[in-house]
């Protein structure tokens, strides 16, 4: 070998694979939170079918825990998880500057164009370094309602070591409206979601994989 060649740094593989997209506390954070969600709307639809606050409930078979009481321990363990591993993404989100800089500025005029672009099928998936109006302002969408999820849900758990929360939310009956409405909030961003993620299955591989 010559000295040049002894010398000369080993090619990096992040060169060759492209630059890392999403870092790894993102990825890992991602997909325990969905973890967690499915495990959380599934044990939900469980409970709400044992007192329903409208003139529904879920097929049995779509819902988690199979009773009241077995729906209850699925909830509360995913419960954790989310609590805790929301916590961690949404710190590093905001010290990393990640937030700040993919999920900001956003413009009602850049929502409407970008809107506009993807229901005519014209909007560009080449960079997924960088997201468009709609994507940032779903996304925020979805943060907000894990916020309002797990507070409303704290409430509906300990009304009364929680008095002023659930005070907040205009009582216990309320609280309860508000968690229903968050969580189909969550749903239908998860329909779109998913159904994005298999349409641009790149955008996919980069959730997993990084690059
Ligand atoms: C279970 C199936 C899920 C799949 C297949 C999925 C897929 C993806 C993909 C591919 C991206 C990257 C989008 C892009 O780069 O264009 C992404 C980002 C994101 N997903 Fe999901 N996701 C899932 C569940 C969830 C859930 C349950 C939530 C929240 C309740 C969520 C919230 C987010 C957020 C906030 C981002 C942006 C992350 C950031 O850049 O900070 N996802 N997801």
């Amino acid at each position: 070998m010559t000295i040049e060649a002894a010398a000369r740094p080993p090619l990096a593989p992040t060169s060759a694979r492209g630059p890392i997209i999403h870092p790894r506390w993102l990825r890992v954070t991602h997909w325990i939170n969905a973890l967690a969600t499915l495990i959380m709307i599934g044990s939900g639809w469980q409970i709400y079918d044992a007192s329903p606050l409208f003139g529904f409930t879920f097929p049995p078979r779509i819902a988690l825990g199979n009773w009241l009481a077995g729906a209850l321990l699925w909830h509360f363990a995913a419960m954790w998880l989310l609590l805790i591993n929301g916590a961690v993404y949404l710190t590093l989100g905001v010290v990393t500057g990640r937030f700040r800089r993919k999920l900001f500025p956003i413009h009602p005029s850049e929502v409407l164009h970008d809107l506009l672009a993807a229901l005519r099928g014209r909007l560009s998936h080449e960079d997924l370094a960088s997201y468009n109006a709609v994507q940032k302002l779903l996304y925020l969408g979805v943060l907000s309602a894990g916020v309002v999820i797990v507070l409303s849900g704290l409430s509906i758990w300990k009304p009364v070591q929680f008095q002023a929360l659930t005070a907040f939310f205009g009582g216990y009956n309320t609280a309860r409206y508000v968690h229903f409405a968050a969580m189909t909030a969550i749903v239908a961003f998860l329909t779109v979601h998913v159904v994005l993620a298999v349409i641009v299955p790149k955008s996919l591989r980069a959730m997993i994989f990084g690059r």
